[in-house]
């Protein structure tokens, strides 16, 4: 890891956003599609949730981490900083490639940031929230210069599509930003994490983990399927969106109306409405996207928050309140003095460049795969190098040769 290679920390370090970028599969799923598959309506989802369509990986070679490499790879690029750059990857994510290795460890591997750390965050839908405290954390302490935070799900391959309480929520993508460490004051200025494990079971995946691995059974009973007690769930989030944005922004010394921009985790209309009510936000400050994309989880604020630099909604020395909320329970909040003009042109060369990198990567990441398999073809199960084997063999075979041709 950078950082400051173990000296003194700088006094003052801030953790600024420089990069966002995000990724979404091509396909999109309407509420009348939806009405094909399962006993629902247009009306009902509009209604209830806000929702007119969701974007899926259809694709199956698009995953949560080519997601995740994609959207980081765009928040490089606004930044105009190299993927050997980083000093750490934060991968939330409830969809994660495998259950080991992190999906985190194989987005390093794709950008080619050879002096990152990396590993996954799992805090469901307020883990990207979650993954700003942590890089901020690294930053302000001097462990890191450059933290990249990804959000990034394919919720569509754990959700029932024949569960209408649970499909038509949800739907895939990734986000990502850069944070780094800067003497410029604001930034991340402060962050609330919550959690109360006693509602585990409201929004759950029973089976694949260690309680109840894998079997006929559970495989039969859809028990790798996520399962909510929607309601018990909404009655939880609208009381905890507006408590944990309160006390965010209390940590940083700002009051409610001093906010110009709130994203709020883009699960369902009413939940934000009703929260953003109790705060008594008026609508201008609410970014909100989830008619598009559905709730994303972890992936939604990070893709909101990208929409909102696209459509100008932040400009320098404006305060931004990102919070969220999921399944544990879960919950995070965080204020932020935003510093970051828009988007920035790089020289167009560079994105040559950045490509030509990500594309040695790859060939980096082979060659690594193929020496190991040759290192370990060269090492015989007694760890004797297959050289001394094979030359034993070949003495033996010679010797049985010249005794054959000695007795003819
Ligand atoms: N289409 C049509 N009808 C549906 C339906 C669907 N997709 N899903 C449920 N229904 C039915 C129910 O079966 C129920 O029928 P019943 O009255 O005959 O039993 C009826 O609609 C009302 O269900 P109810 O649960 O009261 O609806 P609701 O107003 O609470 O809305 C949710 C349901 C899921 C939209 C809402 O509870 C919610 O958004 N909860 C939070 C979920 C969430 O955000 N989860 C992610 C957290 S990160």
């Amino acid at each position: 890891m950078a950082g400051n290679n173990g000296r003194y920390a700088p006094m003052q370090r801030y953790a600024q956003i420089i990069g966002w970028g995000k990724a979404l599969p091509d396909r999109i799923v309407t509420n009348h599609d939806l009405e094909k598959i399962v006993d629902t309506s247009d009306e009902w989802i509009r209604t209830r949730t806000g929702i007119q369509q969701r974007r899926i990986a259809v694709d199956p070679n698009e995953t949560t981490a080519t997601l995740a490499t994609r959207a980081a790879r765009a928040a490089l690029e606004v930044a105009d900083v190299p993927a050997s750059k980083l000093d750490l990857i934060i991968c939330s994510t409830s969809s994660p490639e495998h259950l080991f290795p992190s999906t985190g460890s194989l987005v390093q591997d794709a950008l080619g940031a050879t002096s990152a750390g990396a590993f996954d965050l799992s805090a469901a839908c307020s883990g990207f929230v979650y993954g700003l405290s942590l890089g901020k954390g690294m930053i302000a302490t001097g462990q890191a210069d450059n933290v990249m935070v990804i959000g990034s799900e394919t919720l569509s391959r754990i959700v029932d599509w024949s569960d209408r309480d649970t499909c038509v929520l949800f739907g895939d993508g990734a986000g990502a930003v850069l944070l780094q460490a800067s003497p410029v004051p604001g930034g991340v200025l402060s962050a609330v994490l919550g959690s109360d494990g006693s509602g585990g079971d409201l929004l759950i995946v029973p089976a694949g983990g260690s309680r109840q691995p894998a079997t006929l059974e559970t495989v039969a009973s859809g028990q790798h399927f996520a399962k909510m007690d929607g309601r018990a769930v909404f009655r939880f989030a609208t009381r905890i969106m507006a408590e944990a944005t309160r006390q965010a922004l209390e940590k940083a010394n700002l009051s409610i109306d001093d906010v110009d921009l709130i994203i709020p985790h883009q699960a369902n209309e009413r939940i934000i409405q009703s929260s953003m009510k109790k705060l008594g936000l008026p609508p201008e400050k609410i970014f909100m996207n989830l008619q598009y994309y559905g709730n994303t989880s972890t992936a939604s604020i990070p893709i909101a928050l990208t929409e909102a630099i696209e459509q100008n909604r932040l400009k320098p020395n404006d305060n931004l309140v990102m919070v969220g909320f999921g399944a544990g329970l879960t919950w995070a909040a965080t204020a932020i003095k935003w510093a970051t003009p828009g988007v920035r042109e790089a020289p167009r060369w560079r994105s040559g460049q950045r490509s030509a990198e990500y594309g040695l990567a790859r060939m980096r990441s082979r060659f690594l795969q193929f020496s190991r398999k040759v290192e370990g073809s060269l090492i015989t199960e007694e760890g004797e190098a297959w050289s001394a084997v094979l030359s034993k063999r070949i003495t033996a075979w010679r010797q049985s040769q010249v005794e054959t041709q000695e007795e003819e």
